[in-house]
């Protein structure tokens, strides 16, 4: 069912409240999700973003109760990501010469995702849409979080229409960022942000501010994802600027696997000591196997420090650290210090392997490591405890 947001601007979108993991089965998805679809109606009329394809038809089908298809004059693809665009080759059985507006990637895209030749309409940043009384504003957003991606402003009514930035995989009935739990909310604001944007953290802030150098006044953000923010709107782009300036809280986060307990009881010991030291720091374990990795990812986006552990299996690691090492590496955290751990019976490899990911992954190692040999005994365990009182003091 749509639903109408002003007099200009209604909400033709998806809400799924099924879908469990997103890209694949890299994102894990808690709350469900929404692809948000809009129709701008001035003296023409426009659709910006479509919905995943799963939806196609029941978008379509819905779209045409909300207007006939044939009086839609544009249609504005701000990404092509399929969970955007994934409805795209229905709409255009029905209406096949309508203008296609993208940026120069989103054309490559589109056609690589569909291959199609639609009537694509590339634009830059400045360009402008007349609807009629009012315009669209298209502002290129590359890297955030594809090259293809674009904003676009809505002028009069003064809406910034943000696709996947400030968006949040959450699915609600209630629309608007006020009328939402705000704890539920920020949760998978911060997710989505530690797990998709943290990459680009440095595009962010630039284009925050090339946005704010426009002095376009804004009464509402109308992300692809989530809440439409219509309360104070920029308290998420104030958010995102905090988070994309080497974001941390006063966090330790301990993440390990263990095969026989003894990297587990290390893990344990090393957090008593860090306590020892610092009662105010949020100290968090996890166990990398049994825990979901994109919580994981997002205790390491608040930490000022992050502990990893393994035991040695084969010479290497357990996957579930080596996997997640891997991520961190992708992500390019900023700002945090680090260190390893691990238990081991022979060869003993793991704490050495540890600290070279993470060093490479851009963490500032804070020693070499600390190894102990089977099953810790009170002294080794005494040496855990030691060894998370001198990281606590090295980084308060
Ligand atoms: Fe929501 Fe990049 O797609």
């Amino acid at each position: 069912m749509s639903k109408k947001i002003n007099e200009t601007i209604t909400w033709v979108g998806q809400t799924d409240w099924e879908l469990t993991s997103f890209h694949g089965d890299e994102y894990s998805i808690n709350r469900g999700t929404s692809y948000n679809a809009y129709l701008v109606r001035d003296e023409k009329t426009v659709l910006i973003d479509t919905v995943w394809d799963p939806f196609a038809e029941e978008f379509v089908e819905r779209l045409a109760d909300e207007i006939d298809l044939n009086r839609i004059d544009f249609i504005v693809a701000n990404h092509a990501e399929r969970d955007h665009s994934g409805a795209l080759p229905v709409l255009m059985r029905a209406i096949p010469d309508k203008p296609v507006y993208c940026t120069a990637n989103g054309v490559k895209s589109l056609k690589g995702h569909y291959h199609q030749d639609w009537n694509f309409n590339p634009v830059k940043t400045g360009d402008r849409l007349s609807l009629g009384s009012k315009e669209l504003i298209f502002v290129e957003a590359p890297m955030l979080h594809w090259p293809d991606s674009m904003f676009c402003y809505l002028t009069g009514d003064n809406v910034l229409f943000s696709n996947d930035a400030f968006g949040q995989h959450y699915a609600t009935e209630l629309l608007y960022n006020d009328l939402v739990d705000q704890a539920e909310l920020y949760q998978e604001a911060v997710k989505y942000y530690a797990n998709i944007l943290t990459p680009f953290s440095q595009l962010v802030t630039k284009k925050i501010n090339q946005f704010a150098g426009l002095n376009l006044p804004l009464n509402m953000i109308c992300p692809s994802h989530g809440v439409i923010w219509r309360t104070e709107p920029f308290q998420i782009v104030e958010k995102y600027l905090k988070w994309a300036d080497n974001y941390q809280e006063n966090q330790v986060t301990i993440v390990y696997d263990t095969m026989w307990e003894a990297t587990r009881r290390m893990a344990q010991a090393i957090a008593e000591g860090i306590r020892s030291v610092d009662v105010q720091a949020a100290v968090k374990l996890f166990n990398a196997a049994k825990q979901d990795k994109n919580d994981i990812i997002t205790e390491v986006f608040k930490a000022k420090a992050v502990l990893v552990g393994s035991p040695t299996i084969n010479k290497g690691l357990l996957h579930s650290i080596a996997g997640l090492l891997d991520s961190l590496k992708g992500l390019g955290f900023k700002n945090k210090k680090a260190a390893a751990f691990g238990s081991y019976g022979w060869s003993g490899e793991g704490v050495k392997i540890i600290t070279e990911r993470l060093r490479a992954g851009g963490f500032e190692l804070i020693n070499d490591g600390l190894r102990t040999t089977w099953n810790p005994d009170a002294a080794q365990l005494d040496q855990c405890f030691k060894y998370g009182a001198e990281i606590a003091k090295s980084i308060s």
